[in-house]
């Protein structure tokens, strides 16, 4: 089976369990992920934006209800069935769309914004994916990519992640861990699995962005923490990224 392939059939599986974030998160969890979107983008009007590897629609719903006009690219029907419906629950008109964040299904300069959330660690090539996300965006727009360094080798991280397999194994009733039966074969032609900030710095600079700016989102980490189920505590123990750059 190709690649792609692997990654689509892994999350049209785990749709099913995977959080509908927004839906879920309460008043003020939105509200603080709101406040950190609209100082990323640093601009008042109403933007065109692109979420890729939009899943059940986090991000493209908190854009749309910040007013903004979004466009939403999934590789998997299955999550873009629940972000439709999450998007229904919300009254939200987004534009969801089948394709594949590598090779956009769009005409140049068409976005002000590109967004992604816990996206760049799956691709087998991020280096093609920010290319193409410089290409549709317009002049002096703007990437907005969330990620974490989820495969960190270091002890405490290793046995944080031990721990959430386990419970994600109970709670989905799988003797197997899926997530190890697609992920395995792969991960070692992903280049950021092990998300590093100076790689995500060099693949950024190669696809002609600037102002490239990377920041631990430490104060959301800990409200996760503090206030998300036991799985949001274990995931949001990974030092997790903003990355913003500037198409140049
Ligand atoms: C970890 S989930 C993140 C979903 C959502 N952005 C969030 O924050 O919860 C990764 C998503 O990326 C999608 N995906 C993986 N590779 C992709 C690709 N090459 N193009 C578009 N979507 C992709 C998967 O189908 C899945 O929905």
């Amino acid at each position: 089976m190709e690649i792609k392939e692997m990654i689509r059939d892994y999350w049209d599986y785990r749709s099913e369990v995977y959080s509908t974030g927004i839906v879920e998160y309460s008043e003020e969890e939105r509200t603080a992920w709101k406040n950190m979107l609209s100082s990323a983008l640093n601009r008042r009007e109403q933007l065109e934006i692109l979420d890729v590897g939009t899943g059940p629609g986090q991000l493209a719903l908190m854009f749309a209800e910040m007013g903004h006009h979004v466009t939403a690219v999934d590789l998997s029907t299955n999550m873009l069935d629940k972000a439709r419906k999450n998007a229904l629950k919300r009254s939200l008109d987004i534009n969801f769309i089948q394709g594949d964040a590598e090779d956009l299904p769009f005409p140049d300069m068409q976005f002000d914004v590109v967004s992604s959330k816990f996206l760049l660690w799956t691709l087998p090539n991020p280096q093609k994916a920010l290319s193409e996300w410089g290409r549709v965006l317009k002049k002096d727009g703007m990437v907005i990519a969330i990620d974490g360094d989820w495969f960190n080798s270091g002890i405490f991280l290793r046995s944080i992640r031990t721990v959430s397999d386990c419970i994600r194994s109970i709670k989905e009733r799988k003797h197997q861990n899926p997530y190890k039966q697609h992920y395995n074969l792969i991960k070692n032609d992903l280049p950021l699995y092990s998300l590093k900030p100076d790689r995500v710095f060099r693949f950024l600079n190669d696809a002609g962005f600037e102002k490239i700016n990377i920041e631990r989102m430490d104060s959301l980490c800990r409200s996760a923490r503090k206030k998300g189920s036991l799985l949001d505590k274990l995931d949001y123990a990974h030092p997790i990224y903003c990355i913003k750059a500037v198409k140049r």
